[in-house]
């Protein structure tokens, strides 16, 4: 069983180099300007781990892994266009940089990218792979597509929020750990019990970015701070701040929603901090962290196969950045 650390730095060994040809820069260079900016690369970790905690790393992992972080990076492409986001890992984004149509195509191009790994895994277990990876992929899809349909609606459940990020978020994760499993020979009973890890642990995931969006710390976090409040995301922060604001704050709340003052941001702060939903967040949090440890206590292997998880996790939802 290896450590975050050392599976990491043998991924970023395998995936470090150029993944595009020198023909057609216009088009190639953004993508690969993109994935040379890094980033956490906790998709491809959890596949890794995925498998070890059934079995050696199955040579497949590596491609897969590939395949996972290469999806990522192509739908952080595409949110950072539909966030209007000027940030991304400390840097400018691919359309601030190169433009929104280019953005479009290298993150179309990254995608593809990915494919091309997964398609390298051995017939003997590309076809439950792909078909997880395609499901994942449209759901997705469709979690980015209810984020937007939420920023124009003025009321949004809690339950629904959860949903939503469930999709856009938390199935990657999971469906990350299972391809391992899947290739760790892992069988279905523990297949389940480690995709709803990664699904509970995604919703923390998402809920700790949300919280940074809000509270980071510029220097550390990488994106714009404040993003989320400037495109009225329905948040779990605004929702419960909706929920439990009463007369004047509640007022303010609505007004600072239908309106773009330069100072929205900090208005919305200190209404955010005025109504306590900054403590309420560690709550949340911890609530989808319990129900993730649930379910990898339930994985049977043995629980020293499981530190490593353990400790990925504990990272995750303590992250800055
Ligand atoms: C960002 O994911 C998008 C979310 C789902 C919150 P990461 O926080 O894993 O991004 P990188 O790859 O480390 O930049
Ligand atoms: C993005 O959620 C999830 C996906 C990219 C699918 P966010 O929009 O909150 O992610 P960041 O904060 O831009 O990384
Ligand atoms: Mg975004
Ligand atoms: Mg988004
Ligand atoms: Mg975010």
């Amino acid at each position: 069983m290896q450590s975050f650390e050392h599976l990491l730095e043998q991924f970023n060994r395998y995936f470090d180099q150029k993944h595009f040809p020198d023909h057609t820069p216009t088009l190639y260079e953004p993508a690969e300007y993109f994935l040379g900016l890094g980033g956490k690369r906790v998709r491809p970790v959890m596949l890794l781990m995925g498998n070890e905690l059934f079995d050696q790393i199955h040579p497949d992992a590596w491609d897969a892994g590939v395949a996972v972080e290469l999806f990522h990076n192509f739908t952080l492409i595409h949110d950072d266009i539909m966030d209007q986001a000027p940030l991304r890992r400390g840097k400018p984004t691919v359309h601030e940089r190169y433009g929104a149509s280019t953005a479009l195509l290298a993150g179309d191009v990254v995608f593809v990218r990915g494919y091309e790994y997964l398609n390298k895994v051995n017939v003997q277990h590309l076809q439950r792979l792909l078909a997880l990876f395609n499901v994942t992929a449209r759901q997705v899809c469709e979690g980015q597509q209810l984020d937007m349909d939420f920023e124009k609606r003025s009321s949004v459940k809690l339950e629904e929020y959860i949903h939503m990020i469930e999709l856009k978020t938390s199935v990657l994760l999971a469906a990350s750990l299972q391809m391992g499993a899947i290739l760790g020979g892992a069988g279905e009973g523990n297949q389940h019990h480690l995709f709803e890890f990664g699904k509970n642990l995604g919703i923390a995931f998402q809920i700790q970015d949300d919280y940074l969006d809000a509270f980071g710390d510029p220097s550390k976090f990488g994106k714009q701070v404040g993003g989320d409040i400037k495109a009225n995301k329905k948040t779990f922060l605004l929702i419960k701040a909706l929920e439990v604001a009463s007369g004047e704050a509640q007022a303010n709340l609505l007004a600072l929603l239908q309106s773009d003052p330069p100072e929205k941001v900090a208005d919305m702060l200190a209404l955010y901090r005025e109504t306590g939903v900054d403590q309420w967040a560690m709550e949340l949090k911890e609530h989808y962290y319990q129900e993730a440890m649930r379910h990898l206590d339930a994985i049977a292997v043995l629980s020293s196969r499981k530190s490593a998880l353990r400790e990925l996790s504990a990272f995750l939802i303590q992250r800055e950045h």
